[in-house]
């Protein structure tokens, strides 16, 4: 179970500790906060009284573990905890409506738009295959590129598709708040990682639990962390006589190319292979399944 939820929460063993702590604490806060408000009232049936106590623990509780969570640095985690609760109670999802059926529209019109955000580095070149194939697409969009190299070839593709680009800087990135009022700005659903190499930091993991997709070009958990990036996967494969390589689509959590794997899909390492003719038979992999693979995620399909 703990496993489950560290994958869903996409958080390490310590942290799933603590938010466990809160859930505990705050549980216990909200039932003892009840009974004292419980005791001002003069309901004495005992039907009405169980009904009111749940009403009143329903409400408190939201309020007790929020306060439990800020001394526990878990606020940003515990706020969009309730807030989507709250969305899937009143049927609010912000990523899949409930279908309305009219006669004048296609279903697919009446569910509302998924927002990607891609985050690259580099030339972009997976990048360019996303975008191309979301361009018409019913329920998925490429909403922004973000970047954090100027003058990196995907922000060429982007201007050219007219995506709106976001050029970010490490201190803000890391230590500020993440981007995430930019994000948000563009009602971002899912992250896509395509090429991009910075670490994605802790306030975007919480943000978008399960909502953080990376490609890796060797099949994990062999050649990934830190470091293990383009050339460098591929000239350790070929130096350590590998016969097969391969991409990993996984989900990302806090450890570099640890999250839970989606899909991976196989290429042969041949004699005489050097990293660039290994890269080229890699991104070939990449362009042909990483935009179906998004596609399906995204879209909750098994
Ligand atoms: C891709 O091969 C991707 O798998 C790799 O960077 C390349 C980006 O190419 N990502 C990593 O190595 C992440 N650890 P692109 O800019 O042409 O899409």
């Amino acid at each position: 179970m703990f496993k489950k939820l560290k994958t869903k929460w996409g958080v390490g063993l310590l942290r799933l500790v603590i938010i466990l702590c809160v859930f505990a604490i705050g549980g216990s806060l909200a039932g003892f906060a009840a009974r004292k408000i419980m005791a001002q009232t003069s309901v004495e049936h005992p039907i009405a009284w169980t009904v009111l106590y749940i009403v009143v623990v329903t409400v408190c509780w939201p309020v007790a573990v929020l306060l439990v969570s800020i001394p526990f640095g878990q606020f940003s985690f515990f706020r969009h905890y309730i807030a989507r609760m709250g969305q899937r109670l009143f049927r609010r999802s912000p990523k899949i409506q409930e279908p309305v059926d009219t006669q004048n529209q296609p279903i697919e019109n009446q569910l509302s738009i998924i927002n990607l955000a891609i985050f690259a580095s580099g030339a972009g070149s997976n990048a360019r295959k996303i975008i191309d194939r979301f361009s018409d697409h019913p329920r998925i969009r490429v909403a922004l590129v973000v970047c954090n190299k100027p003058g990196a070839g995907v922000t060429t593709i982007a201007a050219e598709k007219g995506i709106p680009v976001l050029l970010i800087e490490k201190e803000r990135f890391f230590r500020g708040d993440a981007y995430l009022a930019d994000l948000q700005q563009y009602k971002i659903d899912f992250i896509i990682l395509a090429g991009f190499l910075w670490k994605v930091p802790g306030a975007l993991i919480t943000r978008f639990p399960q909502g953080i997709i990376n490609i890796h070009p060797a099949l994990l958990p062999k050649y990934g962390g830190k470091g293990m990036y383009g050339h460098f996967v591929h000239e350790a494969v070929i130096a350590a006589g590998e016969t097969e390589s391969g991409i990993t689509v996984h989900f990302v959590d806090e450890q570099y190319d640890h999250g839970a794997t989606i899909y991976q899909g196989r290429c042969p390492v041949v004699p005489g292979d050097t990293a660039d003719t290994l890269a080229a038979r890699i991104h070939q992999l990449e362009h042909e399944a990483y935009p179906a693979i998004i596609e399906k995620t995204v879209l909750g399909a098994p």
